[in-house]
């Protein structure tokens, strides 16, 4: 069962979550390598990446020698186009701190050969001795990463059709759903769960009866955020709102 921790607010859990990076980046350093960091997007994380950028320019943290995969992107968007999550990325973390361009790795979405995109961000994984520290939000549909239901345990990156649900929520970015791109590629759930630790934040009510779900369901492919459930090193940084489904 993976631990919980409930903050008073976002940002309070934004900067513990950060702070387990700051602490995962000196670890390593001191280990004469590199942090390897498996990196989210959507609107949870937003304040997670203010606080990092904050940490860099207050406190000299430095993203020199750290090596980023993030989770997914959408199918049929360059890196250039505003809703990417490459661009996101770029706009709240990469350009702000000092990482080289070549150790960020986000999926592409118009790889012409998808699946050869998604075996070789594999093998980048491998190469780069595994992530440390994977962050992670939810979405309404049980999903982390673009990982669906049904999303089986034993999936690796690939292509994913994305649920209804999810274009609903996620077209607040595109102004309007027919926007929204139908698919999607995405670290799988094997993937995922071949972090050395794993913090997944989630915030407001919305995600109360999702985050109930994850914790308390059977672990299983309908509710794809319930095989966290078989990781040692977990944790749910939540919000009083978010952990207001009964018996967190
Ligand atoms: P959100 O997305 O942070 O925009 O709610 C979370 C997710 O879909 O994983």
């Amino acid at each position: 069962m993976s631990n919980v921790i409930v903050h008073p607010d976002a940002a309070s859990a934004a900067a513990a979550v950060a702070a387990s990076v700051a602490q995962v980046i000196r670890d390593a350093r001191r280990q004469d390598r590199k942090a390897v960091l498996g990196l989210a997007t959507g609107l949870t994380p937003l304040p997670f990446y203010r606080e990092l950028v904050r940490l860099h320019r207050e406190q000299g943290l430095s993203f020199a020698d750290v090596i980023t995969f993030n989770l997914d992107e959408y199918e049929g968007l360059a890196g250039s186009h505003p809703q990417s999550y490459r661009r996101y990325m770029d706009e709240h973390l990469f350009s702000q701190v000092d990482i080289p361009a070549s150790a960020t790795h986000v999926p592409d979405g118009t790889a012409a050969d998808p699946e050869q995109a998604c075996r070789d961000i594999e093998d980048a994984i491998r190469r780069a001795g595994g992530v440390d520290l994977q962050i992670l939000g939810i979405g309404r549909t049980g999903h982390i990463g673009f990982n669906e239901p049904p999303s089986l345990r034993e999936s690796r990156t690939r292509r994913v059709v994305l649920d209804e649900t999810t274009r609903r929520d996620n077209s607040v970015f595109f102004g309007n759903i027919e926007s929204v791109p139908r698919a999607a590629l995405t670290m799988g759930i094997a993937t995922i769960l071949d972090a050395r630790r794993i913090e997944l934040l989630a915030f407001g009510r919305g995600k109360a009866e999702i985050v109930r779900r994850a914790r308390q369901e059977k672990p299983g492919p309908d509710c794809p955020a319930t095989w966290l459930q078989d990781h040692g090193a977990c944790t749910f940084h939540l919000d009083p709102e978010s952990a207001s489904g009964s018996a967190i």
